[in-house]
């Protein structure tokens, strides 16, 4: 068996808010295990948690309840320096933007994770500009941040989290920002450095090739991981390669298209149940209304139009399902 890089157990986090909406419970008892060398996808609608996760995971913020394992050590429970010890030299960092200093050009950004591990000035400078060169962008090596476009920010971005050569890269949609082409690029650069250098990606994203290039993507809906799918995911038809999840709590989430196909929400009696099987059985329970896709988005409004989509494509929400109305 190999070695979990990065491993969390009942992970909850809940946003406090003294608001008329009240806390929002962003994480509902996550377990993730990732072995050394493998690149996973999260996927999932807007508002499922996805960032929430990754903060927690990296210890950029603490969960509210549950471990998270980092290289074999517990992050929870190291001290504040010990934290920034083991960040420092294991994992980095890169989100869809703002990953940059902005008062620093190109090559001190990319050089100031060294700096901060006692590199000396020259070596780190050194080091940076040939990670820069790496990534196409030796010419702009002196431009501050706001002199660059986004995909060229971008690729500094990685430079800096490439420099400190990390076992393991989290990344919060990191071609969100990117046209196709350097998108592709960042991609490639990515795929030479799993396959070659054994890092691990745990990644963030929309895109089929991003997901394409993970060996399973994890589904998150609503703080729960509601499925695993293998490397041949399709992120525009989740359905159709999807794993269901039963989790340590027994939970089970039925994504809607599978709630529509078994006849909607309601009361299941349990027929069959052995290893590895179990049948519910709904056409007896009484009282079930014929269920349906809602036809307008609950939260932003947006008209379906008789469209299966599952996710609002205006404002990311799931789509409930309805009773059908008689
Ligand atoms: N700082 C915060 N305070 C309160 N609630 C928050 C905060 N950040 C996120 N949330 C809420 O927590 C839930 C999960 O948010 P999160 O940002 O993790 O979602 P996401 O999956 O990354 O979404 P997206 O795809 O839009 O980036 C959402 O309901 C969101 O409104
Ligand atoms: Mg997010």
């Amino acid at each position: 068996m190999q070695e979990s890089i990065l491993k969390s157990d009942g992970l909850y986090h809940v946003y406090e808010s003294k608001a008329e909406d009240g806390n929002v419970v962003a994480l509902r008892g996550l377990h993730v295990d990732m072995k050394e060398g493998e690149a996973v996808a999260v996927v999932g609608p807007s508002g499922s948690g996805k960032s929430t996760l990754m903060k927690c995971l990296g210890g950029l913020m603490k969960p509210s309840a549950g471990s998270v394992t980092l290289a074999g050590k517990n992050m929870t429970r190291l001290t504040g320096q010990e934290l920034v010890q083991l960040r420092q030299k294991t994992v980095s960092f890169i989100f869809q933007e703002g990953n940059l200093l902005p008062d620093l050009n190109a090559r001190d950004n990319v050089a100031q994770p060294l700096r901060h591990q006692g590199v000396s000035s020259r070596k780190a400078l050194k080091l940076a500009d040939a990670m820069l060169e790496r990534l196409g962008m030796a010419h702009r090596i002196n431009a501050l941040p706001a002199m660059l476009s986004g995909g060229e920010q971008q690729r500094v971005a990685i430079a800096r989290a490439l420099i400190t050569q990390p076992r393991l890269i989290l990344a919060d949609e990191p071609t969100g920002a990117l046209d196709p082409v350097t998108s592709r690029e960042v991609l490639a650069l990515f795929k030479d450095l799993h396959r070659n250098d054994g890092v691990s990606f745990l990644i963030v994203t929309h895109s089929k090739e991003v997901a394409a290039f993970a060996n399973r993507s994890l589904e998150l809906r609503d703080g729960r991981f509601v499925a695993e799918h293998g490397a041949e995911v399709d992120v525009e038809d989740l359905s159709k390669d999807r794993e269901l999840i039963i989790d340590e709590t027994g939970t089970v989430t039925l994504p809607p298209d599978l709630l529509v196909r078994i006849g909607g929400a309601g009361r299941y009696t349990v027929g069959n149940v052995a290893s590895g099987y179990l049948s519910l059985q709904g056409e007896a329970v009484e009282g079930m209304g014929q269920m349906e896709l809602a036809t307008t988005c609950p939260a932003c409004k947006h008209d379906y139009a008789g469209s299966d989509e599952q996710e609002c494509p205006s404002c990311g929400s799931s789509r409930p399902m309805v009773e059908v109305k008689a």
